[in-house]
């Protein structure tokens, strides 16, 4: 076990480059599943949640070397009872969309709910019905199986970004044409699609809400680069609002950050967009505005924790509704223990700004969670200690070392 000592109130100075997107990532490895030639993948974050998907594709006998650039033969994957390690990540569901596009069959336990809300999978279901495949559930494990995969017309009832995925996965070696509508946009599926396409996958439509999958024979092998995390990219624009001082962020796609990019611009911190950067100054303080969460392009519910911790000391009141996830706001307690004054009614959160935010000894309840109050303790007086950043290290590459490098005092330690 370890946990992260943090003496805040030093100001940022420096430049950070931002790592592969974590939920670009997990899809285009599930999309390996299908292709019997060799993949070599770049620009690959250095996260938990890519390790245990990497252990799963090599469960299903998978031949991966992950160095500086990931490189996977799945020409031998076979079918398989689903592994005991799927329950560690919620993405590896995922995988069924992509062994039901190449056994016709697949056996997986179902994904449970998780600390920000109770997630179904109901529209993923939806979605591998229309396209011909039976689904049968018996002691926690879904079984999904078809004959053949034949064409859908598929409405989801909420542009759901895994459902979204998952249906495009089993659908590429379906017969005839499948259309997903009202599907989802973020930019991590568009990554995905390409990466497939690339492949000789006919897919159009891709980043609107309407996607048209032509089903192909077969794939083959393709060389790609991840895109840049944008939500990597966000907490560090945040940090910087928050603790004070100059920031570049390289190695960025701007279009990709503009819902954050100018509700920063709304609470006063300036920011200067280059072609692959962005530059933030702010003197740490910051008026609060109100933030409703959205699918893309509006108000990603992954930026929503983070600036919590922002507004936690901005100016005046702000109001968060979250309107993606039923439960998240588990950070606004430990928030609150280090001075905060935010109120939870259902999924909006009250947010009356305060002068000063104390250091104090907190705990990371997820992923963003965790993000949040490393955003907190940097800007806070005196030392934080944080504990479960297992959460934190699923989704950030080496956050302590980039942040220990423009300045912030920040070390990883073992209890
Ligand atoms: C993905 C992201 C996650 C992000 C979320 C929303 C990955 C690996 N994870 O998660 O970081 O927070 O998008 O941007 O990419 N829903 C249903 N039925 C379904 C599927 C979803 O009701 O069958 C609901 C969920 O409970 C949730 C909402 O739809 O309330 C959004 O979920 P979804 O877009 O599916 O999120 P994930 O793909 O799980």
């Amino acid at each position: 076990m370890e946990k992260f000592i943090i003496n805040g109130g030093k100001k940022i100075n420096g430049c950070i480059s931002v790592s592969g997107a974590k939920n670009a990532i997990l899809p285009i490895l599930a999309s390996t599943l299908l292709i019997k030639e060799r993949c070599v993948i770049k620009n690959v974050p250095k996260l938990s949640d890519v390790y245990t998907m990497v252990d799963l594709l090599k469960y299903y006998g998978a031949d991966v070397e992950f160095s500086d650039e990931l490189i996977i033969d799945c020409s031998k994957i076979e079918n398989k009872p689903p592994s005991e390690k799927v329950k560690e990540i919620r993405a590896s569901f995922l995988i069924v969309g992509a062994l039901l596009g190449r056994f016709k069959s697949v056996s997986m336990f179902m994904p449970g709910g998780c600390n920000i809300g109770q997630r179904p999978i109901d529209l993923h279901l939806k979605g591998f019905n229309l396209l011909g495949a039976k689904s049968q559930l018996e002691s926690g494990i879904i079984d999904i199986s078809t004959q053949y995969l034949s064409s859908g017309d598929i409405y989801l009832d909420f542009p759901s970004v895994g459902a979204t995925e998952n249906i495009i996965l089993a659908s590429v070696f379906a017969k005839g044409v499948t259309t997903i509508r009202n599907c989802a946009i973020e930019p991590e599926i568009v990554d995905m699609v390409n990466f497939l396409n690339k492949a000789g996958a006919k897919i159009k439509g891709v980043g609107s809400d309407t996607i048209i999958i032509e089903g192909v024979e077969e794939l083959k092998g393709v060389e790609h680069s991840v895109i840049a995390d944008r939500i990597e990219a966000g907490t560090f624009m945040i940090a910087t609002a928050s603790a004070g001082g100059f920031l570049k962020v390289e190695n960025i796609i701007p279009e990709h950050i503009k819902s954050i990019i100018l509700k920063l611009r709304e609470m006063e911190v300036e920011i200067e967009e280059g072609e692959d950067f962005v530059i933030v100054k702010s003197s740490g303080k910051t008026i609060n505005k109100d933030i409703k969460t959205m699918p893309y392009p509006g108000f990603p519910t992954d930026m929503q924790a983070q600036f919590s911790a922002l507004m936690a000391k901005g100016c005046g009141t702000g109001v968060i509704n979250e309107t993606v996830f039923e439960n998240r706001f588990m950070h606004i307690g430990e928030l609150n223990k280090m001075g905060a004054n935010i109120s939870v009614e259902g999924k909006v959160a009250i947010i009356k700004g305060v002068e000063k935010l104390d250091g104090a000894i907190v705990k990371a309840t997820d992923l963003r969670a965790g993000a949040a109050l490393i955003i907190s303790a940097l800007s806070a007086q005196g030392q934080t200690e944080i504990e479960n950043i297992f959460y934190i290290d699923r989704g950030y590459d080496c956050i302590e070392k980039k942040l220990s490098s423009v300045g912030c005092d920040i070390r990883r330690v073992n209890i």
